[in-house]
């Protein structure tokens, strides 16, 4: 195990230089194609290309770095996560998998496989430039549409727009899709919560991910003087929005393993001394039953009309995202359990609250995840770590993987 902890190391040194690489001096902050995503590229590049991989750019700014199989014509096994972040995120949410499946790739040394490896380091999982996530992958999948690529950011500049000012082809996103062939899909990722640190267990096979809904909802009421307008007259959007995320905070708590959160707030005009006239706010809705996510997201939706009739709020929404709950594929499930147990390490499924890559890869071709604890089961936030030994842990269990999907091509 001490040459997995080296190993290890060297993982964890690496995610904390590319932590280095950020759009917000003093955080780690990394959107779509921001200008500190180059800086990550030539990183990762290099670390590509140190373990023999033939490396290349599509046009969603995914980096994806090849290692042949025995012929040309055999089928690909993808191994990645994604390279953005949350504003003031941790070192590890989405680099981690990519950096691991590069020492994976480094670990093989010249062993033949029966398939070929594709290490792909997604550019957009969060959704935080364009509210949209997972436009990375999407262009894996061949689902990146003309609404995508017109959706527009804080500035204005559409998908579009981004792809082209980094240097890449819109045009060409057609070539980034990689068709249903996949042997399979496999993303390492941090936990995220407190489950396998609850547990005890270094390690966590994921066997379904929440489905989740994503929304823009804006209430409008009139600005007024705050000094001189008596309480029956207002109609404050900020006092209405309030009374609506206490709603959904109370949805959560009478729904067992529900998630629901308002994560953003913009008020407008935004002074001490005027009634808010707008509210801008975000809804996040998660649960592993569809049927569950959705009659909670109908609930929410009715509450903000309910509430905005009785305070003469106008009231409306965009959905920005409808992800189905994603099972983890039987097979590959089935492989990962056994590749954890030879490693000698107990097979804990859990379920995964976060959504990821693994979602929207699972539509070409089987995914599985493999969670590794997170310390304090804390994420989204400078304090999110990992432990060397559990990294070495998922290097051992990502090769004795590479094995029992060696043995499935047999
Ligand atoms: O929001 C999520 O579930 C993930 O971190 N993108
Ligand atoms: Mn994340
Ligand atoms: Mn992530």
């Amino acid at each position: 195990m001490n040459n997995w902890i080296d190993r290890a190391e060297k993982v964890i040194r690496r995610c904390e230089e590319v932590a280095c690489w950020t759009d917000e001096p003093g955080h780690i902050t990394r959107t779509f194609l921001s200008p500190s995503t180059r800086d990550v590229h030539a990183c990762l590049r290099q670390w590509m290309e140190d373990v023999g991989m033939a490396v290349r750019l599509d046009a969603a700014g995914n980096l994806r770095g090849v290692r042949p199989g025995s012929q040309p014509s055999d089928p690909v096994l993808y191994l990645g996560s994604h390279i953005d972040t949350v504003p003031h995120a941790g070192a590890f949410d989405g680099v981690l998998g990519v950096v691991l499946a590069i020492a994976l790739v480094e670990a093989l040394e010249n062993r033949r496989l029966p398939f070929a490896i594709e290490a792909v380091a997604f550019s957009e999982e969060e959704g935080v430039r364009f509210g949209v996530p997972f436009i990375g992958s999407r262009a894996l999948a061949g689902t990146v549409d003309a609404e995508l690529l017109a959706r527009r950011d804080a500035l204005g500049n559409t998908v579009a727009d981004a792809i082209r000012e980094f240097g890449l082809d819109p045009e060409r996103l057609p070539e980034a899709a990689v068709g249903h062939g996949g042997l399979g899909y496999l993303e390492f990722h941090i936990e995220q919560g407190p489950v396998l640190e609850s547990v005890h267990l270094p390690l966590g096979i994921v066997e379904s991910i929440a489905g989740q809904s994503r929304f823009a909802i804006v209430f409008e009421g009139r600005a007024n003087h705050a000094g001189t307008t008596p309480a029956p007259l207002r109609r404050d959007a900020l006092a209405g929005a309030a009374e609506w995320i206490g709603r959904v905070e109370r949805e959560a708590c009478m729904t067992p393993d529900l998630r629901a959160t308002v994560g953003s707030l913009e008020v407008q005009p935004g002074a001490s001394n005027v009634i808010a006239g707008k509210v801008l706010a975000t809804l996040d809705v998660r649960h592993s039953s569809d049927d569950i996510r959705l009659h909670a997201v109908a609930s929410l939706l009715d509450a903000a009309t309910q509430i905005a009739a009785r305070r003469g709020l106008a009231v409306s929404w965009e959905q920005r995202l409808d992800q189905p709950a994603t099972p983890t594929d039987p097979s590959l499930l089935a492989a990962l359990e056994r590749a954890v147990t030879r490693a000698g390490f107990p097979a804990h499924r859990l379920a995964s609250g976060a959504g990821h890559d693994a979602m929207v890869m699972a539509k070409i071709c089987p995914s599985a995840m493999l969670f590794l604890r997170s310390p304090g089961g804390i994420s989204h936030h400078p304090d999110e770590t990992v432990l060397p030994g559990d990294v070495a842990a998922a290097l051992a269990v990502g090769v004795a993987f590479l094995e029992e999907a060696e043995a499935l091509r047999a």
